[in-house]
This record gives structure tokens, sequence and C-alpha cells, in this order.
């Protein structure tokens, strides 16, 4: 018994390491990205699905693969008290084809666009960015194979990031078909068997499991091996060639900004075609910050009719960490919205009425009084907080020409120089 007079430490319960608390100022940042996350959803006519936070296990392994990182370590997996093995959901794919074929939804639909806002659970090592409660956001659309819908889910993720002022390039790629697949495997495979040498332990384990996975592995000399091994995209059936060749050329008409990178595999079973990621160079080691693809074999894969599938997760603590940095870096002023500034004259005149237009037209506007270059100007631009810039341009070629640039991505396009006002006046509405 404690002598009277003493203080009795008691004890305290800390959250679990990996796991946060988040309240007070901290909260605000997560409505503008939930808000903006449903207001563009709505946009593109997607409905939210909730699903629940625990699912039987054998959902997740059949549909991620045995042979994955997450469901070989990261799962949190527990019995219930009647022996059923149960799993915190890791990833919110699976749950949402789940639901779509208990539900019946194909039935209602030749086409269903999901959206979800949840939680999942993953037993990494916590770090920057990794947490082992995290959240996502995503978007799965259920019964199109075509590369309208591949695109679509990335114009979503494209808007949601133009809207938060994120810089959004996807990296994509084609992992091909059950068809084309097994012929690049048995490529890659032999590759492996004769460059051995140069793999650490981790990527001859993948060899033999799920060989794919040896191009997520970061060791430095596995990565210079790897340089040299077959890759997909050059194996790829025609169908596959014609479907992925389809996908960039959408994203090209939407003005979507993509590289093509052959090591994207995703460390996921199901995929197939499209895959993609985000990544920025402000979040450190964990830099994808949203992931997606096809999974053409999932639903029937899971017991449903064979529909194929395609869809995206971003990671939202990932993206408030971009947000947070991008924003110290701004100048806090509080700025017009639009810097209008343009080369030498006469295209000054022009840049002059049009701010004066903007500003009969209640949009806040700044141009420059001291007839410098347009260097200066956009420098000026920068500073000023602007969300936008139109910038009137003389090209040989084309003549006048005004650009519309997104200050904070540096997106940027052409538009005619009578619509002006008419264009920006759109975005203040869109955004
Ligand atoms: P994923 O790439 O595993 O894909 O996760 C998507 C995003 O979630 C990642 O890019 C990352 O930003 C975030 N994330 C993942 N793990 C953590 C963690 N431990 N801590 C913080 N953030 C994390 C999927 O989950 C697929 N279900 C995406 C998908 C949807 N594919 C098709 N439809």
């Amino acid at each position: 018994m404690a002598k009277k007079g003493k203080k009795v430490k008691k004890e305290t319960f800390k959250s679990v390491f990996g796991t946060r608390d988040i309240f007070g100022e901290d909260i605000l940042p997560w409505h503008e990205l939930e808000d903006t996350v449903r207001s563009v959803m709505n946009l593109f006519n997607y409905t939210e699905i909730r699903t629940p936070t625990f699912e039987k296990t054998e959902l997740f392994s059949r549909s991620i693969g045995h042979e994955t990182d997450i469901v070989g370590k990261e799962m949190y997996t527990f019995e219930d008290r009647d022996g059923e093995s149960l799993t915190l959901r890791p990833e919110g794919t699976a749950p949402v084809v789940r639901a779509f074929i208990q539900h019946y939804m194909i039935q209602k639909a030749p086409v269903t666009k999901l959206f979800y806002i949840s939680p999942m659970y993953r037993r990494e090592r916590p770090q920057k960015g990794r947490f082992r409660q995290f959240h996502q956001f995503g978007a799965e659309v259920i019964g199109s194979a075509e590369a309208w819908a591949d695109v679509e889910v990335m114009a979503i993720f494209n808007r949601i990031c133009e809207r938060l002022g994120i810089e959004c390039t996807f990296k994509i790629n084609s992992i091909g078909c059950p068809e084309c697949r097994p012929v690049h495997r048995e490529l890659l495979v032999t590759f492996l068997e004769a460059n051995r040498a140069g793999l650490c332990k981790l990527c001859l384990e993948r060899m033999v499991k799920n060989p794919l996975r040896v191009f997520d592995c970061k060791n430095e000399t596995c990565r210079v091996t790897l340089r040299s091994a077959p890759i997909v995209l050059d194996h790829l059936c025609f169908e596959c060639r014609e479907n992925f060749s389809e996908v960039r050329h959408l994203l090209d008409d939407l003005d979507i900004s993509y590289e093509v990178d052959s090591q994207i595999v995703r460390g996921f079973d199901y995929y197939t075609r499209t895959a993609f990621e985000v990544l920025s160079e402000l979040l450190g080691a964990q830099s994808a910050f949203m992931g997606g693809g096809r999974y053409d074999g999932l639903v029937e894969e899971l017991g449903g009719e064979s529909v194929p599938a395609v869809g995206f997760a971003a990671g939202m603590e990932r993206m408030l960490l971009i947000l947070e940095q991008i924003r110290k870096d701004r100048v806090k002023t509080a700025g017009p919205f639009i810097y209008v500034a343009c080369e030498a004259e006469p295209l000054r005149r022009e840049a002059f009425k049009t701010v004066n237009l903007l500003r009969n037209a209640g949009i806040s506007a700044d141009g420059d009084l001291l007839g410098r270059s347009l260097k200066a100007q956009m420098k000026s631009a920068g500073r000023s907080g602007a969300e936008y810039a139109v910038i009137f341009r003389e090209e040989e070629k084309a003549g006048k020409i005004v650009i519309l640039r997104n200050l904070n991505t540096g997106h940027q396009k052409e538009f005619s120089p009578s619509d002006v006002v008419k264009t920006i006046r759109k975005i203040k509405v869109d955004i």
C-alpha cells in the first residue's frame, strides 16, 4: 500500500504504435480533403460505399495473393470466439468487390461506380507517411473493360489533385493478361536464374513465388541487374497492346500528365493490364500517394460473374503531408485569384484590358504596372499568391496565344483570347 501523502503514479494508456489521434486544428485539413473527394466523386457520378472494418481472412488472402507482403506479414488477423479467422481490412478493393457480388449490383446497372473513404490496417514498420492504421479514399468502376474506365478513374484523382494544388503525374504500365503474362514470366525466370549473383535473398525468393515482384526491390544491386530484365510491355498480346495504347491516347486527350514506367508492377496479385501510381518527391522514402489499376479477374475469383473492373486508392496521410509542405512553401498572402502577364507591346494593352475585364466580372486580378519582362512578371505572379496566371504571348506561326497556367501544379493549357473571362469564370465555379 502507498504511504500517506506520497503521490501514486497512475498507469496511463497511449495510442498503439503506428496509430494516431487526430483532433483540434489538425482535423481541418482532413475535412478539406474529404470535402474535395466527395465533391469530385459527385461530379463524376460515383456513389459512396461503406464496408465493414473486418472481413473473413480468406477474402483478402484469395484476392491480394497468398505470396504478397500484405497477406504474408502485414495483416491484422485474429480468431473470433467461434474459431473463424477474421482480418482488419488492409485495403478497400476486395471488400467492395465482395459487396458488389453479395448485393447483386450487376443486375442494377451495367457499370457500377463506387467510392470510399475509410481507415485501413497494415502492420508495416511505421515511419514518415507510413502508419499501421491509415486512411484511403478510392474509386472502383466495375463492369467496363474499356480504356475509358481506366482513364476516368485517373481523371478523378487528377481533378482532386488539381483542386488541392498537388502536382500529379501518373506512372503507368501494362502488366498484361493471363494470356500474355505466362510468356513474359518464363522469360523473366530464365533471366533471373541466369543472373542469381546480382539478386538479393528476397528477389531470389520472389523469383520462385511471384517473379514480377522483383521489380519492386529497392536494393541497388538488384536494380542494376534488373535494368536488362525482360519487361511485360515488350511481350503484351495484341489486345493488351491495343488497350494500353488507347489508355495513353485518352490521357493525352484529357491533358492528363503521365509517363510510361515498365517497373510499376504493384504489390497485389489481382491486377491485370493497366497499373499506375503517383509519386511525390515531397514524401521521402514512402513516395507513392496513390496506386491502382485494372483487375479483370477479381470478381470471378471471388465467386461472381466474369466482370472486368478498374480502380485506385490514395493515401490520405500522405496527401496531407504534401499539402502541408506546399502550403508552408507558398508565400502567405491573400493574393489575387489571377495574375495577368504578357510579352512585349502590343500585348501589354491587351493584358491591361484583361485585368480590368476580370475585375469587372468580380474576379480578383492583378498585373504588371512597370513594363517588365515576362520572366519578371511570372516571378511576381508566383510571389503574389495567385492561383492562376493568364499569359499573353506572340508565336511566330500561331500569332497571338493565351495560356492559362495553374501556379500550384504548373499545368497549363491554351485558350482563345476572346474567352478569357468565360474560361476564368468556369474554373472559379469548378474549384
Ligand atoms: P496500395 O498501393 O496498397 O493500393 O495503397 C494505395 C495508397 O495507400 C498508397 O499509394 C499509399 O499512399 C497509401 N498507403 C498504403 N499503405 C500505407 C501505410 N501503411 N500508411 C500510410 N499510407 C499507406 C491499394 O490499396 C489498392 N486497393 C488500390 C486499388 C484500388 N487498386 C484498384 N482499386
